[in-house]
């Protein structure tokens, strides 16, 4: 099966954990795509009462014209589940997310969110973070300043490009910045530390947030528990 077929996959299972009366965050992604579709499938086919919290002006969209009722994170109640993708998982079940420049929103719902599911397929799965480049979502205002210190700090900054070959904006207008680190070898200090930097408005490490991984693989699908409250 190709990687598409993969991601429907763990987009398809993990639907299955959405109940009825849930307030539920969508992901931003080609996974959640797929995830988008499969519970409109499910409100049809069972009648099912759901609110949805998007994670960015895609997948709302997507999910309003699909018929999923949709409101805004300040106006919803508590969200019971949340369900993204991401673009690479550790075994210690940390995560990079941000490839589709959403990470800020997706972060926001997902620290609001009593349990979070990731969806990927088996190809996200590493044993170290940091193939995958580490998005930063940073303010317009000086930042070629900024990306000129991580410059310096060796961190290998490079401003993300949109096809019409100016900077990238996010939903929220700012910059992202890609962090093309190879290897995080601790992802906690450079969390930590990113979290300092002036300018930065989000960083792209996922720590110690998922609860649940259900992964699309050659041999059926994998649900992987981080065991976490
Ligand atoms: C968007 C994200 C996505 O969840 C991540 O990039 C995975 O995307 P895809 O499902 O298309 O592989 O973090 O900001």
């Amino acid at each position: 099966m190709n990687q598409d077929g993969l991601k429907k996959q763990a987009a398809e299972k993990a639907a299955e954990f959405v109940q009825d009366n849930m307030t539920i965050g969508l992901g931003t992604g080609s996974t959640v795509y797929y995830l988008v579709e499969a519970i409109a499938k499910r409100i049809q086919r069972e009648h099912l009462k759901l609110t949805g919290v998007a994670t960015s002006m895609r997948t709302h969209r997507q999910a309003e014209s699909l018929g999923i009722h949709m409101v805004d994170l300040d106006s919803a109640g508590p969200i019971d589940l949340t369900i993204d993708g991401a673009d690479e998982i550790d075994t210690n079940f940390q995560g990079i997310k941000g490839g589709g420049a959403a990470h800020l929103i997706e972060k926001i719902v997902a620290i609001n969110s009593a349990r979070n599911i990731w969806i990927v397929d088996s190809s996200k799965l590493v044993k170290t973070l940091g193939a995958f480049p580490l998005p930063i979502e940073v303010i317009p205002f000086g930042s070629a300043r900024l990306v000129k210190s991580l410059a310096f700090e060796g961190l290998n900054p490079k401003f993300r490009l949109g096809e019409d070959g100016k900077r990238a904006l996010t939903d929220s207008k700012n910059f992202i910045v890609d962090l093309h680190m190879e290897k995080i070898s601790h992802p906690h200090l450079l969390a930590s530390w990113l979290n300092k930097q002036v300018g930065i408005v989000e960083h792209g490490l996922f720590l110690d947030l998922v609860n649940t991984v259900v992964v699309g693989t050659e041999n059926g699908t994998k649900v992987l528990d981080a065991h976490r409250g």
